[in-house]
């Protein structure tokens, strides 16, 4: 909880516009806060509106979701509500299992070749380096970029959008400690429900979606997606796109259904959520965390099974509703890639290829795709 002095401070930030963010340390204590960029944007849920309005908008977002979704046949959730602060902190635990292959091995391919990604993103070093990142998370990955652009420009700018203000606030506090000479503008957006609308930026920008985010969209919803940001970049500007490799599918299933049951405490924790934010009554011991891979789709697949005949209640969305047993909710897709995949993807946007770099066992991807 927020001291009531660290409250008012923080929305004192929050409401006038003030360029800061806040900064906590791991524990959630307020540390301080960072001075960012010398631009300001206005968004739908940003940094800077007052946290009571952003609660506003995202309980309307959420209420629209489940009377969508819960009604429909099969029953089906956004795969955005996974992240609250809880599901934010679950995450990260799973970017650290033994089973979850894709952080580490996407970390690894950056570390081997950021400057070379920088050299083929940013070919006019004199201009300014401007990074977007689309659902940046905590940002652990992306001070690997960053170091390599400040090694070529010393007039570096990190954009990091996420729809989770927690997980925003560490990327600010992990790039802030890092490297405070990067300026810095979060942006707290839904890019699914409010796509992108970026500052015009005199200089090069190169817009990070990685993580294998782009895995949870159905290809149409990919391509809208990207698109968007397309239409959002300049001439020259780039995307740099991970995304995680067709593989075997016993290590597939692995990575989505792990012994610690983590994976599925995340699942799980949609039905926490909206018993916490729209007073609904689910009873999560009634549900339990099912995956699997669908061949056709070429996706993994979660979803939350009923283990019984049961109801529910959204009292916050005025929804009554009845499960059979073994009826199940639809949470995620990951969908996983082929290198003909990708290239089609980017190239039905008006993206070309400029990179890719692989690991060794070819189940990762980072490929950089330029506007000419
Ligand atoms: C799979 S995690 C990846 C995090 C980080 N990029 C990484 O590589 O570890 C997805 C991130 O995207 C954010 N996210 C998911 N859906 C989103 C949406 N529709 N709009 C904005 N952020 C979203 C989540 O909050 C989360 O931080």
């Amino acid at each position: 909880m927020e001291s009531s002095q660290e409250h008012t401070l923080a929305q004192t930030f929050l409401s006038t516009g003030n360029q800061m963010a806040v900064l906590r340390d791991s524990l959630g204590t307020l540390k301080g806060f960072v001075k960012m960029a010398t631009y300001v944007q206005t968004v739908d849920i940003g940094h800077f509106a007052p946290a009571d309005e952003r609660e506003a908008l995202t309980r309307e977002a959420l209420t629209r979701e489940v009377q969508r979704g819960l009604i429909a046949r099969p029953r089906s959730l956004s795969p955005w509500m996974f992240y609250d602060a809880e599901g934010s902190r679950l995450f990260e635990r799973i970017t650290t299992l033994p089973e979850y292959y894709p952080t580490r091995t996407e970390r690894a391919i950056l570390a081997g070749y950021a400057d070379a990604i920088i050299a083929a993103a940013h070919g006019d070093r004199s201009l300014p380096l401007r990074l977007v990142e689309l659902g940046a998370g905590t940002a652990s990955k992306t001070c690997i970029l960053l170091e390599a652009a400040l090694r070529v420009s010393d007039d570096v700018a990190y954009v990091p959008v996420d729809v989770c203000p927690d997980a925003l606030e560490l990327a600010c506090q992990n790039v802030a400690c890092a490297l405070p000479e990067v300026r810095m503008q979060p942006i707290v957006r839904n890019y699914v429900t409010h796509p992108l609308q970026l500052d015009l930026f005199d200089g090069t920008t190169l817009a990070l979606y990685i993580g294998t985010s782009i895995g949870n969209f159905s290809p149409e919803e990919a391509q809208l997606i990207l698109r968007n940001l397309c239409s959002q970049l300049q001439t020259g500007d780039a995307l740099l796109l991970g995304t995680d490799m067709v593989k075997d599918r016993r290590t597939l299933l692995a990575a989505y259904d792990d012994n610690d049951g983590i994976t599925g405490a995340f699942n799980l924790n949609i039905l926490h959520r909206l018993n916490r934010e729209l007073g609904a009554n689910f009873d999560a011991a009634c549900f339990r965390h099912r995956v699997l891979w669908n061949s056709i789709e070429c996706r993994i697949e979660m979803h939350l099974e009923s283990t019984q005949e049961q109801d529910v209640s959204i009292d916050d969305a005025d929804l009554d509703l009845h499960f059979m047993p073994r009826e199940t909710i639809h949470t995620e897709n990951s969908y996983k890639f082929t290198d003909q995949g990708i290239r089609r993807l980017l190239t039905q946007v008006g993206f070309e290829v400029r990179g890719t770099w692989k690991d060794s066992r070819g189940w990762y991807t980072l490929t950089l795709a330029c506007l000419g």
